[in-house]
C-alpha cells in the first residue's frame, strides 16, 4: 500500500512524558509546555490524566494545567479517564476528548488499573455514555497490544477483542499501544491488521514506545498498512509507572524529521518543537532523548 499524504500526530508528552518523571515538575512548566506544543501547530495534544493521585502523583496537577493553557480553537486537548470519579473532573476541566484505557493483556490490566479486561470494559460503559451526552470526542487506547512486561506474548484475537469492545463503546479513535516498545515491523503489521478487522482503520493510531529502538520503524510498517494517526512525546519523554522497563514514547521530533523527509504533511512545526524539547529537557536538567531534536539543536548552535 502506498504511504498516506498527510498524517495526524498526537502529541502526548505533557501526558505520556511527564507521568514517568520522579520529581514533581510544577503545573507552570507542564502549562508552558502545552502552550509551546500548541504554537507548533498540533491538532490533538494529550495534556491532562484525571486518574487516582495515589497510583500517579505527577498528574496531579491536571486540573491547574488544564485551567491555564492558552486554547487555540480547534485543537483537542485529551485527558485520560479511567473511571467516572476521572470523567467528571475532566468535564469540569473542559477537555475536548476523554481517553478510555484498557489493555489487551490480563495482567497488565491487574497491574495498571487495578481490574481484569472485563471489568475495565463494564466500567468504562458509564464513561462513554457521558462523553457522548456531552458531545466530547472518545478515544480508547489499548495497552500491550504487542506485548506485555508480565504474560510476555499477546494474542492477536486478544488485540482484535478488545478493538471490538471499544468500537461497541462507541469510541471515536482507538489506540494500539505498544507499552514497552518490543514489536518490530512485520509484527507491527500483523497486530494492525488484527485491529482493523475489527475498527474502520482511519480511526486507528499507533502508539509506540521505543525501548527497544524500533518505534520509527514500526510507525514506518503501519503506515504501509494502511495507518495514519501516530502518537509522540516531545524530546522522546515518557513511559508508564506500570510498566517494568518501558522507555519513552518515540521523539516527537524524530517522527516530523522522517515524515518531512517522506514529504508527508503533519501542519507541525519541527522548529517549534525543537524548543520545546530543548525547554523541558532544561527543566529536567538532562540531555533531550530525540536524535534529530539533538541534531538540530546542535546544528545551531553552531
Ligand atoms: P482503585 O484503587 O482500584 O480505585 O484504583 P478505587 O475506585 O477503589 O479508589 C481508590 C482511591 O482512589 C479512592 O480514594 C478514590 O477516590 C481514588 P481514597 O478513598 O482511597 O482516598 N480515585 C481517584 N482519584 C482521582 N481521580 C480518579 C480516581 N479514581 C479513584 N479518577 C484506578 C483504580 C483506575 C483509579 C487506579 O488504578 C489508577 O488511577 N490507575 C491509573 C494508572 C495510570 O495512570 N497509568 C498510566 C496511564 S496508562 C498508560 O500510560 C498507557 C498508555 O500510554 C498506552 C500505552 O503506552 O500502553 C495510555
Ligand atoms: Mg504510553
Amino acid at each position: 500500500m502506498s504511504l498516506p499524504k498527510q498524517v495526524k500526530i498526537v502529541e502526548v508528552g505533557p501526558r505520556d512524558g511527564l507521568q514517568n518523571e520522579k520529581e514533581s515538575v510544577p503545573a507552570e512548566v507542564k502549562i508552558e509546555l502545552v502552550d509551546r506544543l500548541t504554537s507548533a501547530g498540533f491538532a490533538n495534544i494529550e495534556a491532562a490524566s484525571f486518574v487516582s493521585p495515589k497510583w500517579v502523583p505527577q498528574m496531579a496537577t491536571s486540573k491547574e494545567v488544564m485551567a491555564a493553557i492558552a486554547r487555540k480553537p480547534g485543537v483537542i486537548y485529551s485527558a485520560l479517564t479511567p473511571n467516572m470519579q476521572g470523567f467528571e473532573a475532566a468535564l469540569a476541566a473542559r477537555a475536548d476528548e476523554v481517553v478510555i484505557f484498557g489493555s489487551a493483556s490480563e495482567a497488565f490490566s491487574q497491574r495498571n488499573i487495578n481490574c481484569s479486561i472485563a471489568e475495565s470494559i463494564a466500567r468504562f460503559v458509564d464513561v462513554a455514555k457521558a462523553a457522548k451526552d456531552n458531545g466530547l470526542r472518545l478515544r480508547g487506547s489499548i495497552s500491550c497490544s504487542f506485548g506485555c512486561p508480565y504474560q510476555g506474548e499477546v494474542p492477536l484475537d486478544a488485540v482484535a477483542d478488545v478493538v471490538g469492545r471499544m468500537r461497541d463503546l462507541g469510541c471515536d479513535e482507538i489506540d494500539i499501544a505498544d507499552t514497552i516498545g518490543v514489536s518490530t515491523p512485520r509484527k507491527t503489521q500483523a497486530v494492525m491488521a488484527a485491529a482493523a478487522r475489527e475498527f474502520r482503520i482511519e480511526g486507528l493510531s499507533g502508539h509506540f514506545h521505543d525501548t527497544y529502538g524500533q518505534a520509527l520503524a514500526n510507525i514506518y510498517a503501519s503506515m504501509e498498512a494502511g495507518i495514519a494517526i501516530f502518537h509522540s512525546s516531545v524530546s522522546g519523554l515518557g513511559g508508564c509507572p506500570y510498566a517494568k522497563g518501558a522507555t519513552g514514547n518515540v521523539a516527537t521530533e524524530d517522527v516530523l524529521y522522517m515524515m518531512q523527509g517522506l514529504g508527508i504533511e503533519t501542519g507541525v512545526d519541527l522548529d517549534i518543537v525543537v524548543d520545546a524539547g530543548q525547554f523541558i529537557s532544561q527543566f529536567l536538567g538532562r540531555k533531550g532523548a530525540s536524535r534529530a531534536g539533538n541534531a538540530i539543536a546542535a546544528k545551531r548552535a553552531g
